[in-house]
């Protein structure tokens, strides 16, 4: 399924009034928005959505940034939607990333990167799933 990946709009680009810029770019790239919600993560789902890098250094770090504020959630499709999303966002560190590329454009800091992409197409199901339990995959 590596055309459907969960895109969110971290709480350090929602509060600098950055969601519709950055959506324009995912439009311009061919991404078709196919569920989108707004929400502050509690610390419970943080938790969970983040439950694969539970006992790295930078966790607290994150969890605390992922629940000071609004995200942007949405479910985005194209052909290769997981390879193409993360060529247009970047790096997780936005020192390292191309200059066109949107944490590079909008990131602040290693943690403060202003979006997330899934990695592969198991963590775009289940990250899918944890945000829109009902969302349907097509083929
Ligand atoms: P993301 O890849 O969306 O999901 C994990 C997040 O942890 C990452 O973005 C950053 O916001 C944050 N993070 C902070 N420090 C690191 C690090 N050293 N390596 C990876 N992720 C980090």
């Amino acid at each position: 399924m590596e055309d459907y990946t969960l895109f969110l709009i971290k709480p350090d680009s929602t509060v600098k009034n950055h969601i519709g810029a950055i959506l324009k770019i995912i439009e311009e790239h061919g991404f078709v928005i196919k569920e989108m919600k707004m929400f502050r993560m509690d610390r419970k789902f943080a938790d969970r959505f983040y439950e694969i890098h539970k006992g790295k250094d930078f966790y607290d770090n994150l969890i605390k940034f992922m629940t000071s504020g609004r995200t942007v959630a949405t479910v985005l499709y194209r052909k290769n939607a997981i390879n193409e999303l993360r060529k247009v966002i970047g790096k997780t560190d936005y020192h390292e990333t191309k200059p066109e590329t949107i944490r590079r454009i909008y990131g602040e800091t290693i943690t403060r990167n202003a979006v997330h992409a899934s990695d592969s197409p198991e963590n775009a199901k289940e990250e899918i799933l944890k945000v829109f339990p009902y969302f349907k995959f097509k083929e």
